[in-house]
């Protein structure tokens, strides 16, 4: 034994979480600001919701929580979007949040040096929760200035590589890249051996879910992921659904430990599933300002790229990191896309009310000497449907 050798100063982790660099998003300090930079409901949730969270007796927080019911509430809401094949309760886990559910999936399924397959550039957390697996990693890039979704190297990848997970963000996150469901459900029938998680998190500003058509039985490798977050305006109490084949719901289950969804999240769900009026209103709003920020944006001609999703690219002439100091100091809070592969250069904006994009655009005006804005009622043109 070498007696020399320093003492280590702590016990080291796993080799995959000693090399890991974690998910880091900049968290701190958002609070009283304008905050376009997480995609998140930037009016809170349903006046119900919060009515219920009051009505909880403090003698409740004492109790562990119990989910009884909750899987049910999520089914009759899907059911009343439509759904060509029912679902059964159990076909529904509960997770603490999307992130925890995208965590256990990864963790459930992907063995030390399988693939996952995805796209680049996509949301943050997919590929640090395969590095904590030891997993190999293949992130095919958006096709061309629009971002197309690389459908035809996918395909290929899924027959010539066999990836173990496939995991594709729709609409993407952070260019808006949109998928149609029969294309999905065609890639899940190509590659019975690859699990393919769809996340869904935007699905509901452009209708892109793959739910309405989905038959588990028939393509059982398919789990859709949805959150209450973005549109519900519950991103700070965490809840989020992983829908599939029973089975594989239990798979990815099993990996969770038994109370990881708090008594308050519960509790505000229940609230805000069976309020989907509120959160069908407030994506309205954010499609109206979406399409007038849109707009002034084409009248300034201003790079930009608008498609899926609560948020959109804008290429500041300032240079993005420049751009997002400035509105950061007129208490305005957006994502600088630096670094990023194929979009370096721009803002991610998120989309609130209407009223929130004009003092965005006034702002974002002013610091890079831009005309005035236009009339309120001058639109974007009508989005293209998904590839
Ligand atoms: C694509 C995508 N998936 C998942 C998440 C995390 O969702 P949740 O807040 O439900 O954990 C986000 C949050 O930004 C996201 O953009």
């Amino acid at each position: 034994m070498d007696r020399s050798a320093a003492p280590q100063a702590y016990p080291p982790a796993r080799p995959e979480v000693e090399n890991l660099q974690a998910y880091s998003a900049p968290l701190e300090g958002r609070r009283g600001l304008l905050r376009l930079d997480f995609n998140e409901n930037t009016v809170g949730p349903s006046p119900r919701v919060v009515e219920a969270l009051r009505a909880i007796p403090a003698h409740h927080y004492a109790i562990y929580p119990e989910y009884d019911g909750l899987r049910e509430a999520l089914v009759a809401n899907l059911t009343v979007a439509g759904l060509a094949v029912p679902l059964e309760p159990a076909q529904v886990g509960l997770f603490n949040g999307v992130d925890a559910a995208i965590h256990a999936t990864v963790h459930a399924y992907g063995a030390a040096a399988d693939l996952l397959l995805t796209t680049s550039p996509s949301f943050g957390y997919y590929s640090p929760c395969a590095q904590m697996q030891g997993m190999a990693i293949e992130a095919i890039p958006y096709v061309g200035d629009s971002f197309r979704f690389p459908l035809e190297a996918i395909r290929s990848a899924l027959t010539s590589r066999r990836p173990r997970l496939l995991l594709l963000c729709n609409p993407n996150n952070p260019t808006g890249s949109r998928l149609a469901p029969e294309r999905i459900l065609e890639l899940a029938a190509l590659a019975p051996q690859t699990l393919i998680v769809v996340d869904e998190l935007y699905e509901a500003f452009t209708g892109d879910s793959v739910l309405p058509l989905a038959d588990f039985k028939a393509t059982p490798n398919l789990l859709v992921l949805r959150s209450l977050a973005k549109t519900a305006g519950l991103a700070g109490l965490r809840m989020g659904f992983a829908i599939g084949a029973a089975a594989v719901v239990d798979r990815v289950s099993r990996v969770t430990g038994p109370y990881d969804i708090n008594s308050f999240a519960v509790t505000a769900a229940f609230a805000a599933l069976q309020d989907q009026a509120y959160v069908d209103a407030y994506v309205a709003e954010v499609l109206r300002a979406k399409a007038w920020l849109g707009a002034q944006l084409r009248a300034a001609g201003l790079r930009h790229h608008s498609e899926g999703g609560n948020y959109l690219l804008i290429w500041p002439r300032l240079g993005a990191e420049a751009m997002a100091a400035s509105l950061r100091q007129r208490g305005i809070l957006v994502r600088s896309m630096a670094g990023k592969p194929l979009i370096d250069g721009a803002l991610r904006v998120s989309v609130g009310t209407l009223s929130q994009m004009q003092q965005f655009w006034n702002t974002y005006g002013a610091i890079e000497g831009l005309a005035g804005p236009l009339e309120e009622t001058e639109g974007e043109k009508p989005q293209q449907g998904p590839l």
